[in-house]
């Protein structure tokens, strides 16, 4: 059984991966209106792979009997002043996500919950990524500030972005 304290820190988790999802949904719709399409999708890859990270943990405490208890999504932020900003504020957001999770995989330590320990390798993992592309999407916009072919082409390439379901939601259906 989940002890309440990590019961609840799931949960809130899970409403911190929906925040995480509307947030980049809103960026992407900034994006679509500013003319860059290819942001446009990588932003809208980011607003599906967040609705996996939530998938995953309500999956993860259905499973161990333990109600998810919706809340309230919060407000977003609708307007960046460039896409540069834009990746700023997503790696500044994954690190206080990556906090979080540490936070959880913390909790699951403390319990002696080897169950949440080993579903939480995963989350882990994903935030080294998470960050590491959002550095990278940092350096590619600044290389290109004020340069608009440079822009135009970055926007092109970012337009190639396809979506993989997370490797947890793939494996379940099985
Ligand atoms: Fe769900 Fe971007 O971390």
């Amino acid at each position: 059984m989940l002890s309440t304290k990590l019961h609840t820190a799931i949960n809130d988790q899970i409403n911190a991966e929906l925040w995480s999802a509307y947030l980049y949904l809103s960026m992407s719709m900034d994006a679509e209106a500013k003319g860059y399409k290819g942001v446009a999708n990588w932003f809208y890859v980011q607003w599906l792979e967040e609705q996996d990270h939530a998938h995953i943990l309500m999956n993860y405490l259905n499973s161990r009997d333990a109600k998810v208890t919706l809340k309230p999504i919060e407000k977003v932020d609708t307007e960046w002043h460039s896409v540069l900003e834009m990746f700023q504020q997503t790696l500044k957001h994954e690190k206080v996500v990556t906090g979080l999770i540490n936070n959880l995989a913390a909790i699951a330590a403390e319990d002696r919950d080897f169950a949440s320990s080993n579903m939480l390798v995963w989350f882990v993992n994903e935030q080294v990524e998470e960050e590491e592309s959002a550095r990278d999407m940092i350096f590619a916009a600044e290389s290109v500030e004020g340069d608009k072919y440079g822009m135009y082409q970055l926007d092109k390439e970012l337009a190639t972005r396809v979506y993989t379901q997370a490797s947890p939601l793939a494996s379940e259906a099985e």
